[in-house]
């Protein structure tokens, strides 16, 4: 909505526009009056709408043609003032005025206009016959009202039109030509409707009525009230009314209903309170709140935002059977302007027989989280969590919400503006530091060389073995998949590194990977690891695929084991993902579980201890910094 509205006052000499603004400054009619008033200024506490508001006076007497197009050109709302009992006024608004104003297209959208008969007090009757033609001529007139700056009569109504034709505007709702509401009014309004059909079928009961109700305007409606909405619309509408609810149709009908009756603030506030801007678009406020991320810190959706993003989907499951159907999800996609994800599912995550289950759904969500916080907000926005969660909350679905308020802070709830906020899971740093992390998505580097097998070793990870029928025809870069590391859900990502072109090698867990049957491939692991790994921090595994074929002939430098014992790396994990069933998970859980707690495996001698493994699973997470301390003392004696 805009900050200030400016109000021009245009029309021919002598029928009264400078007293009229004297009229509504003074409360009275002035006697004698300057040609041209001075541009005043009503603040916005004393306005309706409470937006501050200025008023501007012309006079062709004393304006040149282009001083009266500079203010033109200013002017958000024009009040067109004629005589009532001078007729020739009138003709003027058609003949002169309007074309000065709205002529040609080069300014854009045209300029909202009140056409404002002046000098009530004179004439008997009313001049609206001879203003309807040029009404219904020029549809960017929002409404025509009678005054009289010498009794007072609506002097502070016609102001009052001003002020909302351009907070409230007609033109974006409505086609006055067409008698309907716009498309994208129709699209905007239909988003509405779905965010508030909790159960989505396609009816809003008198529960969801009340709910969007009190949401957009602050109150529930009385019982009567709805009953009344119900009936008009029942009267009205064919199918207006389903099952004792609001139907769409019935919903669009009351709004067409609000905007031809001249209340359109009702439904911009709707609109506005479900994130749409003046051109019906969802504004960037609503879409992106600002969020910092900290150098070294990830983003991970957070308790409440796991929670909106589960609800949508059991929203969206329709036939309950815990996966989203193609249609389904369209449906969840309905209120995007296009499928987030891509047209078909992401190759990135478990999918069940082209369905999406829960568990591929809230791996999608991590990994657009984590990649991309930004487009993941937008994504919260189009489900409209700031109009169910509150305004300004996104930046709560993501982990490390906003920072608890200071002593003597004002609440959170209150706050003129949204703060930015601290998206943070602890530093990456910090978590090495420690020996173990908070976070619940972790990141693992895929490395190797080419053709060892890096994008079957992320499709088996995701239950694909060789051949598949799921496997997507582009290898994405990514594969996320829920891992349980000690008795806790992780979201491991496996990313796949390209062996060409510069290497970020920056990760929770890297994952070296060779192929078993080829000894240059291990030296390609051994050259990155030395290079990229060997004095930092993290973890490493090296992983000998195709471990089902037999192994080649011995290359150049030490022996895979070898190397790994020397450099007090575990031992390489013999891995492949042909054979009939689905590949063998340990190796993934054992990448999790190293990323979760980077120091207990770091210091694992030689070959990797399973008993080890079985008894963290018992003493639980709690207790894994305790062993790893007491291991690494035992190291340190040997
Ligand atoms: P310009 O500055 O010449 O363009 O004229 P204007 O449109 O500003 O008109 P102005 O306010 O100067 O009023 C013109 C004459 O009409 C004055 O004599 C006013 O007293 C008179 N007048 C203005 N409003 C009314 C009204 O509501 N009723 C009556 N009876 N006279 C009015
Ligand atoms: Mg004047």
């Amino acid at each position: 909505m805009r900050r200030d509205v400016r109000i021009l006052l245009l029309g021919e000499a002598q029928v009264g526009k400078t007293s009229l603004i004297l009229a509504l400054v003074g409360e009275e009619f002035p006697q004698e009056v300057p040609a041209r008033a001075e541009e005043i200024t009503i603040p916005a506490d004393v306005t309706p709408e409470r937006v501050p508001t200025h008023i501007v006076d012309s006079s062709e007497a004393e304006q040149s043609a282009e001083e009266l197009q500079e203010e033109i050109h200013k002017a958000n709302v024009v009040c067109m003032v004629y005589d009532v009992s001078e007729e020739v006024t009138i003709e003027k608004i058609r003949t002169k005025w309007i074309p000065l104003v709205n002529a040609g297209t080069e300014r854009g959208p045209r300029l909202p206009i009140i056409l404002v008969g002046n000098k009530s007090d004179l004439r008997p009757g009313s001049s609206l016959e001879a203003v309807l033609p040029i009404m219904s001529q020029f549809p960017e007139i929002e409404t025509c009202v009678e005054c009289s700056a010498k009794s007072l009569r609506n002097v502070s109504e016609l102001f009052y039109y001003a002020q909302k034709a351009v907070l409230h505007p007609t033109a974006p709702l409505y086609d006055t030509e067409a008698k309907q509401l716009r498309p994208a009014c129709v699209q905007a309004l239909t988003r509405v409707f779905t965010l508030w059909d909790q159960d989505l079928d396609q009816v809003l009961s008198d529960e969801e009525l009340n709910a969007f109700q009190a949401s957009c305007f602050g109150r529930p409606l009385a019982p009567q009230a709805l009953e009344d909405v119900k009936m008009v619309v029942c009267r009205n509408v064919a199918n207006g009314v389903r099952d004792n609810g609001l139907t769409l149709d019935g919903f669009l009908f009351l709004n067409t209903l609000f905007v031809q009756r001249g209340r359109h603030e009702t439904t911009w506030t709707i609109l506005r309170h479900c994130g749409y801007g003046d051109d019906l678009q969802l504004t960037d406020d609503y879409l992106f709140p600002p969020l910092l991320v900290p150098p070294g810190c990830s983003t991970e959706l957070s308790h409440l935002g796991h929670q909106f993003v589960q609800r949508a989907f059991e929203k969206h499951d329709q036939d309950r059977d815990g996966a989203l159907s193609p249609a389904e999800l369209q449906s969840l996609f309905s209120v995007f302007p296009e499928a987030p994800w891509g047209p078909g599912l992401p190759g990135s995550i478990r999918t069940e027989a082209g369905h999406l289950g829960l568990r591929g759904y809230l791996c999608q969500w991590a990994l657009v989280t984590y990649l991309d916080v930004h487009r993941c907000l937008g994504h919260l926005g189009y489900l409209g969590y700031p109009t169910l969660c509150g305004p300004n909350s996104q930046a709560q679905a993501i982990t490390g919400g906003c920072p608890s308020p200071s002593p003597g802070a004002i609440p959170w709830p209150v706050m003129p503006s949204p703060s930015l906020v601290l998206a943070v899971t602890r530093e990456k740093r910090l978590d090495q530091e420690k020996g173990q992390t908070q976070r619940n998505v972790l990141l693992c580097k895929v490395l190797g060389a080419a053709g060892v097998g890096k994008s079957a070793f992320l499709q088996a990870f995701l239950g694909r073995g060789l051949g598949h029928p799921e496997t997507p025809e582009e290898p994405p870069a990514y594969a996320v998949d829920i891992v349980q590391v000690h008795g806790q859900d992780k979201y491991l990502i496996l990313c796949e590194v390209s062996p060409e072109g510069p290497l970020d090698a920056s990760c929770d867990v890297a994952c070296l990977l060779f192929d078993s049957t080829d000894p240059v491939s291990f030296a390609h692991c051994a050259h990155l690891y030395k290079r990229h790994y060997m004095d930092g921090q993290t973890p490493c595994l090296f992983i000998s695929s195709k471990a089902d074929l037999l192994g080649g002939a011995a290359g150049p430098g030490l022996a895979p084991a070898e190397f790994c014992h020397r450099h007090r790396l575990p031992a390489p994990t013999p891995f492949s993902c042909a054979g009939p069933g689905p590949p063998n998970p340990a190796a993934f859980s054992r990448l999790a579980a190293m990323a979760a707690f980077p120091h207990l495996l770091q210091a694992e001698p030689g070959p990797s201890c399973p008993w080890l493994w079985g008894l963290l699973g018992v003493m639980g997470a709690a207790m894994v910094a305790v062993l790893g301390f007491s291991l690494f003392r035992v190291l340190r004696s040997r």
